[in-house]
């Protein structure tokens, strides 16, 4: 039968079957992505939620040099125990200033999409700098570098003028003050403050 004398054609051509293999996938990829790129749902921000403010910016970047997502996630999936144990599933409209997003699937620790006001600010620095001070069993590592650096305001307003590049609408007044914003302010505050944002906008409710 001819129908599978071309199969075994491909089959036994190695070459042929890579590029073959390469359309096949490259099409279902284009298929799946090109429409999010269009769909209001995932490029419009959801209510409320806004480029990140200075302290917070800052906090972020350091929680991305912390490797922090190398244990937390930062997603709630859309499944009953997930949303009944953090909170309502997260949406793609949270996190259209995230760059890069910090969704992740590494769980070593909780995920942490829902963790904003779940604590006070205090249980915050003193888990950061020693987590067994508040969960004697955390396997958690400590930073307690983070109370020594001082954020720079400097970096911070580049990284806004940057963001503003990709489309983040920050004002000149937001990126003239940032450094103002953020003075005197450790790396420990800067992530608290960050921490405490997190899923600030989200749909109330499982
Ligand atoms: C090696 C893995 C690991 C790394 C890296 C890590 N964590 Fe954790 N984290 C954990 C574990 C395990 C827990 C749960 C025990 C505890 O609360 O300490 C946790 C808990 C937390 C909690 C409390 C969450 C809750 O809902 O109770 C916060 C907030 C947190 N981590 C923030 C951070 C931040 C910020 C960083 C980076 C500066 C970080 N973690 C880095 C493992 C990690």
């Amino acid at each position: 039968m001819s129908n599978s004398n071309s199969h075994e054609k491909i089959e036994k051509n190695v070459g042929l079957m890579a590029v073959l293999i390469a359309v096949a996938v490259s099409f279902g990829g284009l298929a799946e992505i090109v429409p999010l790129m269009f769909q209001a749902e995932a490029i419009q921000p959801l209510e409320g939620v806004k480029p990140y403010p200075a302290l917070q910016l800052a906090g972020r970047d350091v929680y991305v040099r912390e490797g922090c997502y190398n244990c937390h996630s930062q997603m709630v999936r859309t499944l009953r125990f997930e949303s009944e144990r953090y909170g309502h599933y997260s949406l793609a409209g949270e996190s259209v200033y995230d760059r890069p997003f910090q969704w992740g699937s590494k769980r070593t620790g909780p995920d942490l999409a829902r963790v904003g006001g779940r604590y006070s600010d205090d249980w915050h620095r003193v888990h950061l700098i020693n987590p067994r001070d508040v969960v004697p069993e955390s396997n958690m590592p400590g930073f307690p570098w983070l109370q020594k650096n001082t954020v720079d305001g400097a970096q911070v307003a580049a990284r806004m003028k940057a963001l503003r590049k990709l489309g983040d609408p920050y004002t000149d007044e937001e990126i003239a003050s940032a450094a103002a914003d953020v003075a005197g302010r450790s790396e420990l505050d800067a992530v608290v403050e960050y921490l405490q944002a997190l899923g600030k906008h989200a749909p109330r409710g499982g």
